[in-house]
């Protein structure tokens, strides 16, 4: 087990002229003169920050994002709890990604918000970070780049929104908009109705209330034991959701008294508790990548067999909708993570520490669940095992993911024709003409949507069901493509193909009328095409053309890897040294 400083360790405490920012603030000469002055230009007396630590705290507030519209409120809850602390708070605004807003999908701007998180923490001088995020892809993105900068981190997850409600409904954000949608597609509600469902989906600041991506990324950070006990969980708007900001800014300061630096939180044993609890959760299929990406990120190999192997050690105990029935706030009061995570102390490992426990034991100690429908004992498991399931065969030879407890248990086992389509927009413009004459037995082919063809591997992968097969009172069929998911969605729905069509996988060789065999038990993906007639048709297959020309674009396309290993950008993945930027 690693050694881990207590409080009341004095010998472990860092000197004011070992921080980090002292090379910046404290050192003879002419820089740290020009430092000292712009201070001063700042309005800090010297007292005010000589000597102390600096904590940047980095908030991807915006206007645009509704998820974190709190998070400047929050900030300044954080350098309340860093002054009282003796600490020394700065406030780093950095790229927002909305779930909702940013196309064509913000997973295109994962990378570059790491990128940012990394080279703002390297090149300014700061001792130890609180990173503000929750939507979707800002939570792996904040902590990928902490990660490779390795500084003493708190997360402070931006907290699910209120519960949604229509009329007598409770709504959970993007599951019951599909839901919903396909109503309205199938002629049972109408713009009245609509309008209604518009102001009652979303009520609050806050993430997405429903075990999406958003909800399973932060539970993960909370199971790495990079937040306070229990704060993934806390409803954004809630007072303690303020408590919560400001005792991550009282923390952050003993870390860095502590030279407790992030990567003694983020272990292999770490990464695999996150895993289970990720598939306890019936979480997010995003997860998969997303923490592939940050173990990459902590030097710590993390594969689609982890994922598969760990399914199979644990039940999925999350009452939480898409999958269940209860929402974020639900799971807030009957217990939240800790609660969760104390019915699963078998799969942990419980002598890891957390930035406010030097062991995860005492984390969850005293944690109870006060609602066991939606906190199951095990007895009472949603499903058998983690909400996950990895799939192989000839049409994905590097992997592919299916949210299975999220589908129609009797296309878990299913044989049927392909229906292929190139793109998103042809799908669009004719999946619902009668001429194609689907079946609830078809499987929806969607190729070029992975993460170079996307581009950015879109959350395309939950295909719409025709309107007319849906006036029957279809609600799901077999889906298959290279993109992803939204954590909200349901269904059938085969993702992360790899290797992706668009850059040759196998899946750019199917069509239309091919037989394509699903058999979740068996793990299995497979085209019944002989592989003599699958040579044939990659001999006559040509690449697409590349999606960009310049900017942004060409650099993610040039450096963007599989989903299998967590589609990082090439250069961010690999090991290597960086200097520290000191200037003398
Ligand atoms: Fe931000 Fe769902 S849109 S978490
Ligand atoms: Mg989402």
């Amino acid at each position: 087990m690693r050694q881990v400083h207590t409080p009341d360790d004095e010998s472990a405490r860092i000197a004011p002229g070992e921080l980090r920012s002292h090379q910046w603030y404290g050192t003879e000469g002419l820089r740290s003169f020009s430092h000292r002055a712009r201070t001063r230009q700042l309005g800090y007396l010297p007292e005010e920050h000589l000597g102390k630590p600096v904590i940047a705290i980095l908030n991807t507030w915006s206007d645009i994002n509704p998820c974190h519209v709190h998070l400047r409120d929050r900030a300044q809850a954080v350098k309340r709890g860093v002054w009282q602390a003796g600490g020394f708070p700065l406030e780093f605004p950095v790229s927002t990604l909305s779930e909702t807003f940013q196309k064509p999908t913000p997973m295109l701007y994962r990378n570059m918000l790491a990128m940012e998180t990394e080279e703002l923490l390297r090149s300014y001088p700061v001792d130890g970070a609180v990173l503000l995020g929750g939507c979707d892809k800002t939570t792996p993105a904040l902590l990928m780049g902490a990660a490779s900068v390795d500084l003493p981190t708190v997360f402070v997850p931006a907290g699910p929104m209120l519960p949604g409600h229509w009329r007598s409904e409770v709504l959970g954000s993007g599951t019951d908009m599909w839901k919903y949608w396909d109503d309205r597609r199938a002629g049972l509600i109408g713009d009245c109705e609509m309008a209604e469902l518009e102001n009652g989906l979303a009520r609050s600041a806050g993430h997405c209330m429903t075990m999406g991506t958003a909800s399973t990324l932060t539970a993960a950070a909370e199971a790495l034991g990079v937040t306070v006990a229990g704060a993934s969980s806390i409803p954004a708007v809630d007072s303690g959701h303020e408590r919560m900001a400001a005792r991550s800014g009282l923390r952050i300061v003993e870390l860095v008294r502590r030279q407790m630096k992030l990567s003694q939180l983020l272990t292999a044993e770490a990464y695999e508790d996150a895993v289970a609890t990720v598939l306890a959760l019936g979480g997010s299929t995003n997860a998969v990548i997303h923490l592939i990406a940050m173990a990459g990120r902590s030097g710590v190999k993390l594969t689609l067999d982890d994922f598969d192997r760990i399914a199979r050690t644990v039940p999925v105990l999350a009452n939480l909708r898409p999958g269940g029935k209860y929402l974020m706030e639900d799971f807030h009061f009957a217990g939240g993570l800790p609660a969760f995570l104390a019915r699963l102390t078998d799969v942990l490992h419980l002598d890891r520490p957390t930035v406010e426990h030097d062991t995860l034991r005492a984390q969850l100690a005293g944690a109870q669940v006060h609602n066991s429908d939606v906190i199951r004992e095990r007895s009472h498991a949603l499903a058998d095992e983690g909400g996950v399931a990895v799939l192989r065969g000839n049409l994905c030879p590097d992997g592919a993911v299916i949210k299975h407890i999220a589908a129609e248990p009797h296309l878990l086992r299913h044989t049927g024709p392909a229906v292929v389509f190139d793109t998103y927009q042809e799908m669009q413009r004719t999946i619902n003409d009668p001429a194609l004459a689907l079946t609830p037995d078809h499987v929806l082919v969607l190729r070029n949507a992975g993460p170079k063809g996307g581009p950015g591997m879109p959350e395309y992968g939950m295909l719409p069901i025709p309107d007319y097969l849906l006036k029957q009172g279809v609600r799901d069929m077999v889906r298959i493509s290279d993109a992803r998911m939204s954590g909200t969605s349901y269904g059938a729905c085969v993702l992360h193909i790899a290797p992706e069509s668009f850059v040759g996988g196998p899946l750019a060789l199917v069509r239309t009328g091919d037989p394509v065999m699903l058999d979740v038990a068996a793990r299995l993906l497979h085209l019944d095409v002989s592989d003599e007639e699958m040579e044939r048709r990659r001999a006559a297959w040509t690449p697409p053309p590349e999606r960009y020309g310049r900017g942004y674009g060409a650099l993610y396309q040039d450096q963007i890897t599989q989903a299998d290993t967590g589609c990082d950008f090439a250069f961010l993945a690999r090991q290597g040294e960086v200097p520290e930027p000191y200037v003398g």
